[in-house]
């Protein structure tokens, strides 16, 4: 948690927020889905909260890996996890960590962007890839913090979750969480 703290201070804009609580953790990953999927993607892993819970609930053949831009987060994902592959890029680039994987498209995308501090060209080309690199029927879950709601930036993300999913659905907040977030369930 202090190293999150830490990076937070280092790069307030990149980083978005501290560690998620395991709370949160458990809410983003509570997909029935999960425990069938063939292939899921990690896009902003952090500390790993997130993947710690992809990594207990999904099965063993299932093809992981994580996206992040941080050079001290990729590194201590790939210390924790050494079987996960990590790559330090941008999310943006999803289709060709796919493709190096032998994937065209993945089941599951499970991201712990923040949103909120994205440019929205940059969140509408996002959303865009993340889109093209699901199945049809795939799972985006991402969350975002109850604080930041009214930004436009946040209204804007809303607005082009709904453009580009045929389901968006909202869950409870998560009180404990610092921030208090809740989650955004999405099919394509
Ligand atoms: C709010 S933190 C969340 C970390 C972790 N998922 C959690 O909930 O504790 C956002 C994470 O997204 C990463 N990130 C920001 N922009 C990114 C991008 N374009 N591509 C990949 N990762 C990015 C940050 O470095 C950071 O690790």
């Amino acid at each position: 948690m202090i190293e999150s703290i830490r990076q937070f201070l280092l790069h307030p804009k990149e980083t978005g927020g501290i560690e998620s609580s395991d709370e949160l953790a458990e809410l983003i990953t509570d997909i029935p889905n999960l425990a069938s999927a063939k292939s899921v993607v990690e896009l902003g892993p952090g500390t790993g909260v997130f993947t710690e819970r992809v990594i207990a609930k999904a099965p063993k053949r299932c093809r992981f890996f994580c996206i992040e831009t941080n050079g001290h987060f990729s590194r201590v994902i790939a210390e924790k996890y050494p079987y996960v592959r990590v790559y330090r890029d941008s999310a943006i680039n999803i289709r060709k960590y796919l493709a190096m994987n032998g994937l065209r498209e993945c089941d599951v995308i499970i991201s712990g962007l923040p949103w909120a501090s994205f440019e929205e060209d940059f969140q509408e080309q996002l959303l865009q890839e993340i889109r093209k690199s699901l199945k049809k029927g795939g799972e985006f879950l991402t969350f975002s913090y109850v604080q930041s709601m009214l930004l436009p930036a946040a209204k804007n993300f809303r607005a082009l979750l709904h453009e580009n999913f045929s389901e968006v659905r909202k869950t409870y907040t998560v009180w404990k969480n610092l921030p208090p977030a809740f989650v955004y369930h999405c099919r394509k």
